[in-house]
């Protein structure tokens, strides 16, 4: 029985900074960050959205009624979860009006968190296989103000739902996974932005990209010729790029020329968006499936997964005829390009509007387009509202 990625819908912020405009007012060369660095917007998470609502607005744009019919388990990857104790899977499995009758449940490992839920989704799947999983990677990306980390923040959800005979990628048998217990970024409890040792987390991340490229090469006998495509985890896209650039040592002209014209689709999204941390894979797998015209079924795609801490996992898909399909006919370039361009100083202000499961307070929300959205801490609950009985994924594009 084929198992896979069945449809992939995407939610982020409608503003954001020119990376540009941010390098000059933290005194660097634009080149370090567009260039360097390989980022040209950085998404800016307002205040009135979170993990919860982001995901939201990303899974209504695939959900079709059978789908919620069909749906029995949620999985919600992130590591910037609202609570320690309760799931944010329950409060969007509610948001979504998902029936009672289903499990929900947070899973954390840095950004490895969505690719745990895609193998956790698919043993569900091959014992239950009327069934669809929702799986979510969503995230919101903070380093701080004029930290080395703060070119590579940003924010979204990823909606994937995991089934039989999937739409778009179907999931291959053979993977390489690898953990070790090292400190290159981590969220200590209570602190509301991460602490990274940057340049050792991009060399951890390069290393266990070639433990478990090689291992999966060693297991499968495949070679570069075997892929259309290799996608990775792209806290920036440059570091991709250096990841790819280890597949291709020693490779052929023609496997170099194609996997790094098919990488520049891949990390366009991304580059536009900034940092989803557990999202970032999947947001490059949107891009790629969106932006390249050589996409076609029956290609194998290499996913590079990596979650600081560490764990990383390389495994393989099949891309399926119906590919399109299952991206729901959004038009994601278009939804991109609507968004509205902020000045660094209002970027700062909305960072530190936050509001954080400890605090109280209302927050405003008339300017967010989004059709699912945060309104404050009440009684250290959070509140959530929805635009409408039934919030239509089509609002964010009109009150944009
Ligand atoms: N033109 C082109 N490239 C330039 C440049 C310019 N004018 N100025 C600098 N660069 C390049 C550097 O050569 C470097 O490239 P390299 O990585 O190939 O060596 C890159 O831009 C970054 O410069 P660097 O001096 O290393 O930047 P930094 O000390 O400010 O730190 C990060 C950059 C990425 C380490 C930092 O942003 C960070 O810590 N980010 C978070 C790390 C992270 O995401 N970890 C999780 C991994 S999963």
């Amino acid at each position: 029985m084929k198992i896979g990625i069945n449809k992939i819908g995407f939610s982020t912020s409608h503003l954001y900074v020119d990376m540009k405009k941010l390098a000059f007012a933290r005194n660097e060369d634009p080149n370090k960050y567009l260039i360097g660095i390989g980022q040209s917007k950085m998404a800016v998470v307002p205040p009135s959205q979170d993990v919860v609502t982001m995901a939201a607005n990303a899974a209504i744009r695939i959900l079709t009624k059978e789908d919620r019919d069909r749906i029995s388990f949620v999985i919600f990857a992130t590591e910037s979860g609202i609570d320690n104790s309760k799931a944010a899977a329950v409060y969007l499995a509610h948001l979504l009006g998902l029936k009672n009758e289903i499990r929900a449940i947070e899973l954390k490992q840095a950004c490895y968190g969505a690719t745990a839920g895609i193998q956790l989704a698919r043993g569900f799947v091959a014992l239950n296989p009327e069934n669809e999983v929702l799986v979510i990677a969503a995230d919101n990306a903070r380093y701080g103000i004029n930290t080395p980390g703060e070119p590579t923040q940003g924010g979204g959800a990823v909606a994937m739902l995991i089934s039989q005979n999937p739409q778009i990628l179907a999931l291959e048998e053979d993977s390489t996974a690898f953990t070790q217990d090292i400190m290159d970024f981590w969220r200590p409890l209570g602190k509301t932005e991460a602490v990274v040792d940057g340049k050792y987390s991009k060399n951890t991340y390069l290393e266990f990209f070639e433990e478990t490229w090689q291992a999966y090469l060693d297991k499968t006998g495949y070679s570069l010729s075997d892929f259309a495509a290799l996608l990775f985890h792209l806290p920036y896209t440059k570091l991709g790029l250096k990841a790819l650039q280890i597949a291709l040592k020693d490779a052929q002209p023609s496997d170099t020329v194609r996997l790094a014209q098919e990488f520049e689709h891949a990390r366009f999204f991304n580059s536009e968006v900034g940092n989803l941390y557990t999202g970032s894979l999947y947001l490059s797998l949107l891009s790629l499936l969106c932006n390249s015209e050589k996409t076609k079924a029956g290609q194998r795609i290499g996913l590079f997964s990596y979650g600081s801490g560490a764990e990383a996992e390389f495994y393989t898909g099949i891309i399926q005829p119906d590919f399109k399909k299952g991206l729901a006919k959004v038009d994601y370039n278009r939804i991109l390009n609507l968004r509205k361009e902020i000045s660094v100083s209002d970027y700062e202000q909305l960072f530190k509007q936050h509001l954080f499961s400890v605090q109280e307070g209302a927050i405003s929300y008339k300017e967010d387009p989004a059709p699912f959205f945060f309104s404050g801490v009440h009684d250290f609950k959070r509140q959530y509202e929805k635009r409408g009985k039934k919030p239509s994924p089509n609002i964010w594009d009109k009150n944009v």
